[in-house]
């Protein structure tokens, strides 16, 4: 399915979400520290791991994801920046333990056949005392959530998605994905089963998507650190 829609994956990106998912990127980043080794999972075009390096987030991100298209999609966009690539699959990352300063997933996670192996499969290649920056729709709970992603990311989404990638399919399970993931709350005991002993969530428009920073082994400096959902 990624496959089919990595030609048009950044303009859909763009047009569905207004360029809120640029913002939404940018913000999340900017809660991050500063580190050296950074993993994009799920990177697709490389959007998240091109943030963190704009944003002096990360000094080399090495992009994963299993759908060679999408790496191929985004390859103009790493050309000469420190960003590397390779094909692998979220459950059974093919990294050593503690390989990486900080871990970034942005609209992967939920994709996952099973969230709280990959979340284990991050905690385990990062190193002690870094970072998880996971950006995600979390099933809907709140009234607002709830009323976007039941009219606009039920209907909305698949006719524009459709339309302008020629794969309605694709842009259905979106919102029917997003209604099947965990709940925030949910995601959060998953992380803190995982190992993660602090988390960090940001809600975005409203809730209708967040991030969470995660953190192996301390807390989280900054503003709003440490608590959780
Ligand atoms: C919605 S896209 C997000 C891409 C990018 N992170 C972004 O923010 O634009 C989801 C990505 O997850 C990848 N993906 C899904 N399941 C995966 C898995 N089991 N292992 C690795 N990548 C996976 C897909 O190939 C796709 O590129």
């Amino acid at each position: 399915m990624f496959g089919r829609i990595s030609g048009r994956y950044d303009l859909l990106n763009r047009v569905l979400s207004a360029r809120q998912d640029v913002a939404w990127r940018r913000q999340a980043v900017s809660r991050l520290r500063p580190h050296g080794r950074v993993l994009d999972l799920a990177c697709g075009t490389f959007d998240l791991g091109l943030e963190a390096l704009a944003q002096g987030r990360a000094g080399v991100v090495h992009g994963c994801d299993f759908c060679l298209p999408m790496l191929h999609a985004g390859a103009a966009k790493r050309s000469g920046r420190p960003i590397t690539a390779s094909v692998g699959d979220a459950l059974h990352l093919p990294f050593a333990d503690a390989s990486f300063d900080a871990a970034l997933v942005a609209y992967g996670w939920r994709n996952f056949p099973d969230p709280a192996a990959a979340a284990v499969e991050l905690h385990r290649v990062v190193r002690p005392g870094g970072q998880v920056l996971i950006l995600e729709f979390f099933k809907p709970e709140r009234w607002w959530p709830r009323i976007f992603h039941g009219t606009f990311g039920r209907y909305v989404i698949p006719t524009v998605g459709g339309l302008l990638s020629g794969d309605r399919s694709a842009y259905t399970y979106l919102n029917a994905s997003t209604a099947k993931f965990l709940s925030v709350a949910e995601a959060d005991t998953v992380l803190r089963a995982s190992g993660f002993t602090a988390t960090v969530w940001m809600p975005f428009f409203g809730g209708v998507s967040h991030g969470v920073i995660a953190e192996r082994g301390g807390v989280i400096a900054g503003p709003g650190g440490g608590g959780g959902a």
